[in-house]
C-alpha cells in the first residue's frame, strides 16, 4: 500500500491524467479504472463529473485506501469499488472511458499490455475511449559499472536480473531503437518479444547491456515520460564486451509472458 501511495508524488503525471479526463468525461460517461492503487485516477474521473466510476485492484488493501479516499472527499456515491484480477472482471455495461495506469518502464514485464488488451475486448465500448491510448519501448546500449557490480558481493556471485537505474548511473554508447509498439485500444498485442535489435557504437566502452523506456500517448497531444515518474530499466548482458565507435552490434532482446525472469538478452554480435 506504502507504494501505492507513493505514487501520488508524481505530480506531472497525475496533471495529464487529469487533463486527459476533464477533456473527455461527459455526464453520461461510465469510466473504468484498472488497477486503482489509491484510486486517484478513479477520484479525478469522479470529480470530471462521469456518470460512475469503477474503481477495479486485485489489492483488498489499496481498495480500502481508496474507499477512504472517496468518503474523504465526498465520492463514495460516484465510484464503486471492485476487488479482482483484471482478467475477472466484465461489467455489465460496457464503459466510454477505460484509465488503466499500470505503466512500467519496457511495459513488458508488468501487466499494462494484457491489462489493456481485456480491457478493448471485454470492458471498453466499440469506440470508446482508453487512456493511455498507446506506447512506444525503446532500448539503448549503455556501460553500467555500478548496477553491474550489485551482482558482485565479497567472494559471492549472484544471478544478473534486470533493474531500475537512476540518473547518472549509465553511459549511452548508441543511439535508442524502438523496440516495440502498443496500441492499447486494440485487443491483439504481441503476447510475445523476439527481437534482434542493431545498433551503431558512438562512443569507445564498455557494454554491459541494455537500458529500456517508454514514450506514451495519454490522449491526443498530451504525452507521457520516463521525467513523469518512471525509472529506466537496465538489463545485464551475461558478460561485458568492449565496444568501439563505429562499431556495429546486433542483440537479441527476448520476453515471454508469466514466464519468471524471461526478459532477457542474447550474447552481442559485433562487426
Ligand atoms: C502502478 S499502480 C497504479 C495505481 C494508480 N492507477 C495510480 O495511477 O497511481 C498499479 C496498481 O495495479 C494493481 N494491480 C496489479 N496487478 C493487477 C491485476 N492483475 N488486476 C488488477 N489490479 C492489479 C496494483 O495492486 C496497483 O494498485
Amino acid at each position: 500500500m506504502l507504494h501505492a501511495a507513493s505514487l501520488l508524488s508524481h505530480r506531472s503525471r497525475l496533471s495529464k491524467f487529469q487533463r486527459a479526463l476533464q477533456e473527455i468525461v461527459r455526464p453520461e460517461s461510465r469510466v473504468v479504472d484498472i488497477g486503482t492503487g489509491t484510486g486517484v485516477l478513479a477520484l479525478i474521473a469522479a470529480r470530471a463529473g462521469a456518470k460512475s466510476v469503477t474503481a477495479v485492484d486485485v489489492n483488498r488493501e489499496s481498495l480500502n485506501y481508496a474507499r477512504k479516499a472517496a468518503e474523504i472527499n465526498g465520492l463514495s456515491q460516484n465510484i464503486s469499488f471492485v476487488e479482482s484480477h483484471f482478467e475477472d472482471y466484465v461489467p455489465e455495461e460496457q464503459a466510454d472511458i477505460v484509465v488503466c495506469e499500470m505503466l512500467s518502464s519496457m511495459l513488458l514485464v508488468e501487466q499494462q499490455v494484457p491489462a489493456c488488451a481485456h480491457a478493448a475486448k471485454r470492458i471498453l465500448k466499440p469506440g470508446g475511449i482508453i487512456l493511455p491510448a498507446s506506447a512506444s519501448v525503446y532500448a539503448v546500449l549503455v556501460e553500467c559499472h555500478s548496477l553491474l557490480g550489485r551482482f558482485t558481493l565479497f567472494d559471492l556471485e549472484f544471478p544478473k536480473v534486470p533493474q531500475t537505474l537512476g540518473k547518472g548511473d549509465a553511459k549511452d554508447l548508441s543511439d535508442a531503437v524502438l523496440v516495440a509498439k502498443f496500441d492499447f485500444s486494440t485487443p491483439d498485442v504481441p503476447a510475445e518479444v523476439d527481437e534482434m535489435l542493431e545498433y551503431t557504437i558512438i562512443e569507445d566502452g564498455v557494454l554491459h547491456g541494455l537500458v529500456g523506456f517508454f514514450k506514451a500517448q495519454l490522449y491526443e497531444d498530451i504525452t507521457l515520460g520516463m521525467d513523469d515518474g518512471w525509472r529506466e530499466l537496465f538489463l545485464p548482458l551475461a558478460e561485458p564486451v568492449e565496444v568501439s565507435k563505429g562499431a556495429r552490434v546486433s542483440v537479441q532482446l527476448r520476453f515471454k509472458p508469466d514466464e519468471f525472469d524471461s526478459l532477457k538478452l542474447g550474447r552481442p554480435i559485433l562487426s
